[in-house]
């Protein structure tokens, strides 16, 4: 295929390297003339394992080259790669100066292209700036996106230092994309790797790159702080990480990586306070650590205000414990929401499969007695007595018996669902997710 890649940094140079190694005819184009002048002498415009002599034999084999001239790169070729810088500017924005820059540029040369043109933005960019950049390409050509061209986004995973072989290796390809032929087109340069082709919305790829590094920055800020408090106990931290990375259930895994509500139960609330207790005392600063209530705060206020917002009073509780499965009450955010929506003045009514009052004994009762003592006069014994009674039914537990009767309600109550409820539930006019 013929590709043009607009960009010659650390994510153009190794694309342009790569691509060429598979087969394709690759032109850069880049405003530096230094870097053209770079890759049309064979050299790699960066320090970076492998890609000196890739660029080398490449350009060598006449399938790379390189230009100022973004005219004669865009018509000549079928696909744009752009992979331009997106520094942030003085203030901490994303500076998406040179992205819009390129959109002009392709508008200007599309204009009197009559082939079908695939975009590629490989930048990372934010949400939202691939429909900008394809309104500036169609305001600017005349052409109609999805139809003369089209914009997908197609993040880069690479590592610096490991460029080469993260290219080749990398842990999935992604392409966002509204367009099948594109993301088709996308897919045909990257089926020979060992990775997954995952296409999905534009929005969801542009997104994944600061969901991935972030992640990536917080993996490193945990590892240190968890580091200095073993440190400061003559722990070897290094044989604590390990282990903590042996579990691949819990702790290396996508369990708890379902974005929803607050987490609560007797376990996970007191150790964590343990810990962010024992640095306090041992005189190291964690403050990721010290975060992660406050988040977990933040989730159970998000919770009432999506249900103060809706301007109901009469609120069915589904679901008590802190998960489903348990009667466990001890810390479960739900009672914290209960408490609050009555100090609000809210009407409540609760039902939970695994809570029978009768039952409840030593701390657990001790814990509901102190937060909701007249939780007797609130509960309901069947599910249907709550549905009649409900304006608003807010469901903190993913028990079976709930999702089949919420299939089956007709009930015109909003749902204000903290567990994600199955697509049917979701698709209602009717319904609220926390966070999705
Ligand atoms: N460096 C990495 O490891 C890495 C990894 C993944 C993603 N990214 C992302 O990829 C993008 C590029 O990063 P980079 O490190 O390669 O940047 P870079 O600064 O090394 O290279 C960007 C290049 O774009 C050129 N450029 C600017 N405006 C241009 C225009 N209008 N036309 C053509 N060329 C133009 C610059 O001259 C420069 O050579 C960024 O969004 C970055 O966040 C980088």
């Amino acid at each position: 295929m013929n590709i043009s890649i607009f960009g010659l940094g650390y994510v153009g140079c190794v694309s342009l390297g790569c691509l060429a190694r598979n087969g394709h005819t690759v032109i850069g184009v880049d405003v530096s003339e230094t870097k053209v002048r770079q890759i049309n002498s064979g050299l790699a415009t960066i320090i970076e394992k492998d890609i000196d002599i890739i660029i080398q034999e490449e350009h060598l084999k006449g399938r790379i080259s390189a230009t100022t001239d973004f005219i004669e790169a865009i018509n000549s070729t079928d696909v744009s790669i752009v992979a331009v810088g997106t520094p942030s500017s003085s203030k901490g924005h994303l500076n998406l100066e040179y992205i819009f820059n390129v959109a002009e540029h392709l508008g200007v040369a599309l204009k009197d292209k009559n082939s079908f043109h695939v975009v590629a933005i490989r930048s990372t960019v934010f949400p939202g700036t691939i429909q900008k950049f394809q309104k500036v390409i169609e305001e600017t050509s005349g052409k109609v996106a999805n139809v003369d061209f089209a914009v997908v986004s197609n993040p880069e995973f690479l590592r610096e230092g490991t460029a080469v072989h993260d290219y080749n290796h990398p842990p999935l390809t992604l392409i966002g994309s509204q367009n099948k032929k594109a993301a088709d087109i996308m897919a045909s340069l990257y089926n020979h790797l060992p990775a997954e082709v995952v296409i999905t919305d534009v929005q969801v790829a542009e997104v994944m790159k600061y969901v991935n590094n972030t992640f990536h920055a917080l993996k490193i800020g945990f590892a240190n702080e968890i580091g200095n408090i073993c440190s400061a106990l003559n722990i070897d931290s290094h044989k604590v990480m390990e282990i903590f990375c042996m579990d691949k259930e819990l702790n290396i895994s996508s369990y708890y990586f379902k974005p929803g509500f607050a987490y609560g139960g007797s376990c996970l609330p007191k150790d964590l306070k343990g810990l962010q207790t024992l640095a306090h005392d041992l005189y190291v600063k964690a403050p990721i650590l010290e975060s992660i209530d406050k988040t977990n705060e933040i989730q159970i206020s998000r919770a009432v205000n999506l249900v103060q917002q809706l301007g109901k009073k009469k609120i069915a509780i589904l679901g008590l414990s802190f998960k489903a499965g348990t009667d466990d009450l001890r810390n479960s955010p739900a009672v914290t929401v209960v408490e609050t929506l009555l100090g609000k003045g809210f009407e409540v009514q609760i039902y939970d499969k695994n809570v029978q009052l009768s039952k409840l004994t030593g701390t657990n009762k001790e814990y509901i007695d102190q937060h909701i003592p007249h939780l007797s006069k609130l509960m309901v014994n069947h599910l249907d007595e709550l549905v009649d009674y409900a304006e608003v039914i807010l469901v903190n537990n993913r028990e079976k018996e709930y999702v089949d009767m919420l299939l089956e309600t007709e009930s015109a109550a909003t749902i204000v669902d903290m567990v994600r409820m199955p697509e049917p539930i979701r698709a209602r006019a009717n319904y609220i997710g926390i966070n999705w």
